[in-house]
């Protein structure tokens, strides 16, 4: 079986799918994690965002690897841990500019076909319904009021430290939102056959809860 979810910027994705993988004994995979490994190589090697040939030339040749551990999943480029890299805002706010990028998408979707085919996944993104897993069995698209995610992404934020001002996240929020919805190549959508949860008001249990119904009658 295979799960995919998708949705917009901090709409809870990848810590409701990091539940449902882990309840259900299945793969997880965040594919925004694989996004964010390739533009902290494109900044470390000093690229352009938009070098296309630069980046895909140095994807071919890093060590990229995610080993799962308590809090989630560790992530190493070259044996170096960037977990805590890929979150950084530099990154966040630069992402969506290598994501666009057609030749980057191509190997990342084989990355993460490649991955699916090992076993049974759950795989969070913004294009895993319609392009990576387009036959998958349950399909999520999660959304929730652009305030209610800044919300939620500056509680996490302060936890960490970040002291970026809320109305500053919700229009980063915003713009990313603008740019992966309007590029050429997968833009964020909802599939057709995919059943919308508005998280807005609901828990994380409440949505974990939501979907798991959707698997069983699926099953
Ligand atoms: O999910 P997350 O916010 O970590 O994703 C970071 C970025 O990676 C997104 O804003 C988007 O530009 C890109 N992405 C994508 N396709 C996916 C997953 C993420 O383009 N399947």
């Amino acid at each position: 079986m295979q799960i995919a979810i998708d949705g917009p910027a901090s709409s809870g994705k990848s810590t409701v799918a990091k539940i449902v993988a882990t309840k259900l004994g299945f793969i997880y995979v965040d594919t925004g994690a694989m996004y964010r490994v390739a533009t902290v190589l494109t900044q470390k090697l000093g690229l352009d965002y938009s070098d296309e040939q630069g980046i895909l030339a140095a994807l071919k040749q890093a060590d990229i690897q995610f080993k799962p551990d308590q809090a989630g999943q560790k992530v190493f480029l070259d044996n170096e841990d960037i977990t805590l890299m890929i979150r950084t805002p530099e990154i966040t706010n630069n992402v969506s500019q290598v994501s666009a990028l057609a030749g980057v998408r191509t190997e990342m979707v084989a990355r993460q076909r490649k991955i699916a085919a090992q076993g049974q996944v759950v795989m969070d993104g913004r294009d895993i319904g319609t392009t990576v897993l387009p036959t998958a069995e349950v399909k999520i698209f999660m959304v929730a009021s652009a305030q209610e995610r800044a919300k939620r992404r500056y509680a996490e934020n302060t936890a960490k430290g970040i002291m970026t001002p809320l109305a500053t996240l919700q229009a980063e929020i915003e713009l990313r939102d603008q740019k992966d919805s309007t590029r050429v190549v997968s833009p964020l959508k909802k599939a057709d056959d995919a059943i919308e949860i508005d998280t807005t008001q609901l828990t994380i249990n409440e949505v974990v809860e939501a979907i798991l119904v959707i698997v069983k009658q699926n099953m």
